[in-house]
């Protein structure tokens, strides 16, 4: 082993404070260069390949035979096969299987239907910021970045109001659990050990959505999305009651949390480049800035697959049974795909980003909605604020998986 491979064995992605206070950026760009697709021994665990150029994370992500998300599930953690199987949703699953599903849901997050939504997105955008913008200085996650996705998913998963709240504090407590800061009291609790994020708060959410189905399967007139699945059928039968919760939790923490990420960081990156805030001032494509946005900030750092079979990767010979794990993050600064990566360009074109995953069946669902939400607030924010600086240092949750910020203060000169 040369000097040079023994301190790339050095380098940790998995630890989560890695990520607390900054991206490890250097240690993407390294490995990109010197090591693209790299064994990474594990603390706890057996290890994983960390797959790091952009054409090899797609490559990855289309071949669902070889790299599978049911296997292993697809968190970096190592989990029980019976934990594995209670926690199973649509995004643990392989084809056939994996399509009987997503055809339950994928209608309603067309590119179409989602278009339908753009009103709808702006009236709670538009409240939101008109609550928000006189008080001139804010935390823009709180006030912004949380208060926004969660309303829009709910009102299209068909969620009655009266619950929102509910359903706010619930997924909150849901997500995070890594940080000291968010996390529920149950991480790591063995009682908890088969719940997603092990939180009890899933058990909670759990509850909720057996109760939301029995009281939709009385409402025959109710055609929203969760109040229809609540019938659905797959193979002639009925949607087990573990499938539909795992999907009800599935949409309601997969369509909040990310979409959060990327308005927090995404007002963060043009609260820093002033440049680049100009441009959307004075006319800059707001289509073009919401992929900036998307690549720069990649809300998810990584999902991991599991090798069905042994297989070459970039000549690194890959057993069955290994982890693999695709990183986001250094697909979307990989510098053969995106010129001059490091620089936050509102106009960037092409932006082939890859913060929804690319190339295979599990591509983000809700893609269309996260991308009409930023651009909305986007929108939003321009029309009513002439100047925007940090009025403060930003806190970053701490966590391998979500890039995400926990308090963004921020100062603001409302349009005149
Ligand atoms: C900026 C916001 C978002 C980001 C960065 C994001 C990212 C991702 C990624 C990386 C995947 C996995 C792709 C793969 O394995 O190939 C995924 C899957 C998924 N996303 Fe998103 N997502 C976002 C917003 C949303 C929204 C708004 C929803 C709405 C419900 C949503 C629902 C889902 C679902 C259900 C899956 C699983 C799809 C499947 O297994 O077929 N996401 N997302």
């Amino acid at each position: 082993m040369t000097a040079a491979s023994a301190d790339l064995g050095r380098i940790d992605l998995a630890g989560h404070d890695r990520y607390a206070y900054a991206v490890p950026y250097a240690d993407f760009d390294r490995l990109r260069r010197e090591d693209p697709v790299h064994w990474h021994p594990e603390q706890s665990g057996p290890g994983f390949w960390a797959v790091m150029r952009y054409d090899d994370v797609v490559a990855v992500s289309r071949d669902t035979a070889t790299y599978s998300s049911e296997t292993g599930a697809v968190a970096l953690e190592d989990l029980d096969a019976d934990a594995i199987n209670a926690r199973k949703s649509m995004i643990d699953t392989d084809p056939p299987r994996h399509a009987q599903l997503r055809r339950l849901v994928t209608a309603d997050f067309t590119r179409r239907r989602i278009a339908l939504r753009a009103d709808e997105v702006r009236q709670v955008a538009s409240t939101v910021l008109a609550r928000t913008i006189p008080a001139g200085t804010f935390d823009a996650v709180e006030q912004i970045a949380t208060a926004v996705p969660i309303r829009v998913l709910l009102r299209i998963l068909g969620i009655p109001s009266a619950d929102e709240e509910l359903m706010i504090r619930l997924g909150d407590r849901l997500i995070a659990g890594t940080d000291p800061d968010l996390g529920d009291e149950g991480t790591g609790d063995d009682r908890y050990r088969l719940l997603p994020f092990r939180s009890p708060a899933a058990l909670e959410m759990r509850e909720y959505s057996g109760w939301f189905r029995d009281a939709a399967r009385r409402r025959a007139d109710d055609t929203s999305l969760l109040a229809r699945l609540a019938s659905e059928q797959i193979g002639g039968e009925a949607l087990s009651q573990a499938d539909y919760d795992a999907m009800f939790l599935l949409l309601i923490v997969a369509g909040n949390e990310t979409t959060r990420s990327a308005l927090a960081l995404g007002i963060e990156a043009l609260a820093r480049h002033p440049d680049q805030w100009l441009r959307l001032r004075v006319g800059a494509d707001l289509d073009a800035a919401t992929e900036e946005i998307l690549r720069w900030t990649t809300p998810l750092h990584h999902f991991r697959r599991t090798a069905t079979r042994d297989v070459v990767l970039r000549g690194r010979a890959i057993r069955a049974g290994d982890k693999v794990v695709v990183w986001y993050t250094s697909a979307n600064r990989d510098e053969d795909v995106f010129p001059d990566p490091y620089r936050f360009d509102v106009t960037r074109n092409p932006n082939p980003q890859i913060s929804f995953g690319l190339g295979g069946p599990h591509r983000c669902l809700g893609e269309h909605l996260a991308r009409l939400e930023i651009k909305t607030v986007l929108a939003e924010l321009l029309s009513r604020v002439s100047r925007l600086e940090l009025a403060g240092p930003p806190r970053r949750i701490r966590s391998n998986f979500t890039n995400g910020l926990k308090v963004l203060p921020v100062r603001v000169e409302p349009v005149h």
